[in-house]
This record gives C-alpha cells, sequence and structure tokens, in this order.
C-alpha cells in the first residue's frame, strides 16, 4: 500500500526543526559562554550571613588597588543600598568584584560591563571586568528586594588616564 507523500512532509517538518533547534541552542551556548564570556558566576566563599559587616573583607568595603591597573572592589549589598556606592577607576582598569549581601537577595547589575550577579546572604560572588572607555557605569539591583527596591543603585566612574 502506497502512503500519501504528505505524510512524509508532514513528518519532516516537525524533525528538522526538533533536531535543528537544540543544534541552534547549542551553537548559542558555545558562544555566548566561551566568545562573549558569560557564565554563572560560582560560588567562591562563604561568611556567616548575620556577620557580613564584622568579616574580612567586607568589614573594610571599598577599592583597593592590587597593582597597575588591576583593582579589586569588596562590595555589600544591604536594603536599600550598595556600599560603596561610588567607585572610582581609570580607564583601562581591570576591576574584580568580590560582593555578598547582609540581609537579603540582591542583584548586582552594571549595564554597561560584563556584570550581572546575584548577590545572596552570605555567598560571596566574585565577578572580574574591563573598564575601557571613561564615562559613568551605573550599577543597579535587579532582584526585588522590597518596597525601596528601585533606589538601590551606585556608579562606577571611570576616569581619562591623564
Ligand atoms: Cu536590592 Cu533590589
Amino acid at each position: 500500500m502506497r502512503r500519501p507523500t504528505t505524510v512524509y512532509l508532514y513528518e519532516l517538518a516537525w524533525i528538522l526543526p526538533s533536531v535543528a533547534i537544540p543544534v541552534g541552542m547549542l551553537v548559542a551556548l558555545m558562544v555566548t559562554s566561551f566568545g562573549a564570556g558569560i557564565h554563572l558566576p560560582g560560588d567562591h566563599g562563604r561568611v556567616e550571613p548575620a556577620k557580613v559587616a564584622e568579616t574580612a573583607p567586607f568589614d573594610k568595603p571599598g577599592l583597593l588597588e592590587l597593582g597597575p591597573g588591576r583593582y579589586e572592589v569588596r562590595l555589600t549589598g544591604q536594603i536599600w543600598s550598595f556600599t560603596p556606592n561610588e567607585i572610582r577607576v581609570p580607564a583601562g582598569a581591570t576591576v574584580t568584584f568580590v560582593a555578598t549581601s547582609r540581609d537579603v537577595v540582591h542583584g548586582f547589575f552594571i549595564p554597561g560591563a560584563n556584570v550581572n550577579v546575584m548577590l545572596l546572604p552570605g555567598q560571596v560572588s566574585r565577578v572580574t571586568a574591563r573598564f575601557d572607555r571613561p564615562g559613568e557605569y551605573p550599577y543597579f539591583c535587579h532582584e526585588y528586594c522590597g518596597i525601596a527596591h528601585h533606589i538601590m543603585w551606585g556608579k562606577v566612574i571611570v576616569e581619562p588616564r591623564s
């Protein structure tokens, strides 16, 4: 018995996308993780959530120069602010943010740089970004954390090199 050709066409119309879609997703994953350097932040240590403010390095939040052009920022998020909320670095600086939350879940997002992490109470997140162009790079909390979530922000000021 002969089956009509349209049956094969219907089968093909389902088979091809079901192969093409996962392959497309895999390619997108490879491009973003290896090409664009986008990846999940790892767990870089833990601190007692209730004692973040007394625990090193978060007892002295702020900017630290590690070497020429290399900086570390120890940053905490708490309702509803970041400490520090203003960071000044010269253009070309490579900045590693070591960050955590002192209370609830917050986010730390710099739209102008490759920085987008969740700040979980007591879990230390670490993310590095390079700031080549002078200007202001605002950062925001992008995890809803309560009534004044929308005012939780700060900025990285990248100064031109003299
Ligand atoms: Cu902190 Cu939203």
